[in-house]
């Protein structure tokens, strides 16, 4: 299975942070968020990552490489977090291709086309990580299977959340977890909304979308979105949104990073009860 990982974007919602390092290496617990990406690609069964980069993205690819400086750390056997790093990436093959210049989502993606060839494959984000027993990848990797047709993970959200996230018009749901897609409607106002089922970052497209994405104006600001690319596939097959079980936390902006690392800190079994007791007494002091 074949893996696309976006994580080109210029990440100007955490400037001056981002002015010289990649969004997607900002630690989360910790280890990078491209770390639980590469994570959740590898436990779905992907097998070959193709990570989309651009300027100033070096450190992604650095990372995932072997390191002679830390060799003999390893071999004086302290390096526990070093080795699973090693065994992570050694259990897949890693390629990386630039985008040029940022130019949305759907061009990334349109980087990928000539290494994808004829098969289906999974896009998930750089900045968005997913929790779940059952990686989400793999939910959607199993949906594909089922229905042969591209699938997107969804997600309900609150009313105020709406208007960040492009919405997907439903048109019946063939089981409780599975809707087939009428139009995707991007960030609405949450009155004019055609559902609260929010496109969540993670899909499984077939090759079908690079030609949707060469035939998707750009949008205001020269920017192709991969949300306009899969309403023009839309009018040639079907494609279906798939309500994943888990959770996702998106890394977007400063608040959803907070948010994000401190919450998956509050899961991580040996930081849960420190953490806990910090935040209890500072909320108690505050
Ligand atoms: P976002 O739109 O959330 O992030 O992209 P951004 O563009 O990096 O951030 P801002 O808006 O400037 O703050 C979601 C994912 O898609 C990748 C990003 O790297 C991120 O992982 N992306 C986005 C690309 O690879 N190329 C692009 O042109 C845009």
């Amino acid at each position: 299975m074949k893996a696309v990982i976006p994580a080109a974007g210029l990440g100007s919602r955490f400037l001056p942070l981002t002015k010289e390092q990649p969004k997607e290496m900002l630690p989360v617990v910790d280890k990078p968020a491209i770390h639980w990406v590469v994570e959740e690609a590898i436990a779905s069964g992907a097998t070959d990552l193709l990570i989309i980069t651009g300027r100033e993205k070096r450190a992604v690819e650095d990372y995932f490489d072997g390191s002679i400086r830390w060799d003999h750390y390893l071999k004086a056997n302290h390096g526990n977090a070093l080795r699973q790093l090693e065994e992570l990436a050694s259990s897949a093959d890693f390629h990386f291709i630039r985008q040029r210049e940022p130019r949305g989502l759907g061009d990334a993606i349109l980087r990928a086309e000539k290494h994808v060839g004829d098969e289906p494959f999974l896009v998930l984000l750089g900045d968005t990580i997913h929790v779940a027993d059952v990686p989400v990848a793999k939910q959607l990797w199993d949906t594909f299977q089922r229905l042969g047709q591209p699938v997107i993970a969804v997600e309900h959200v609150r009313p105020e959340k709406i208007s960040d996230y492009g919405i997907v018009q439903e048109d019946g749901w063939i089981d409780d977890r599975t809707v087939r897609v009428r139009d995707l409607v991007e960030k609405p106002r949450p009155e004019e909304a055609p559902s609260d089922l929010a496109i969540s970052g993670s899909y499984v497209l077939t090759p079908a979308i690079f030609d949707a994405i060469r035939r998707t104006p750009e949008g205001k600001k020269g920017e192709v979105q991969l949300t306009d690319a899969l309403r023009i596939l839309l009018h040639d097959e079907p494609i279906y949104g798939y309500r994943f079980v888990g959770r996702r936390f998106d890394i977007g902006t400063k608040l959803d990073w907070f948010r994000a690392h401190v919450e998956l800190t509050l899961m991580r079994g040996e930081f849960r009860e420190p953490a806990r007791d910090f935040l209890r007494e500072l909320l108690r002091e505050g």
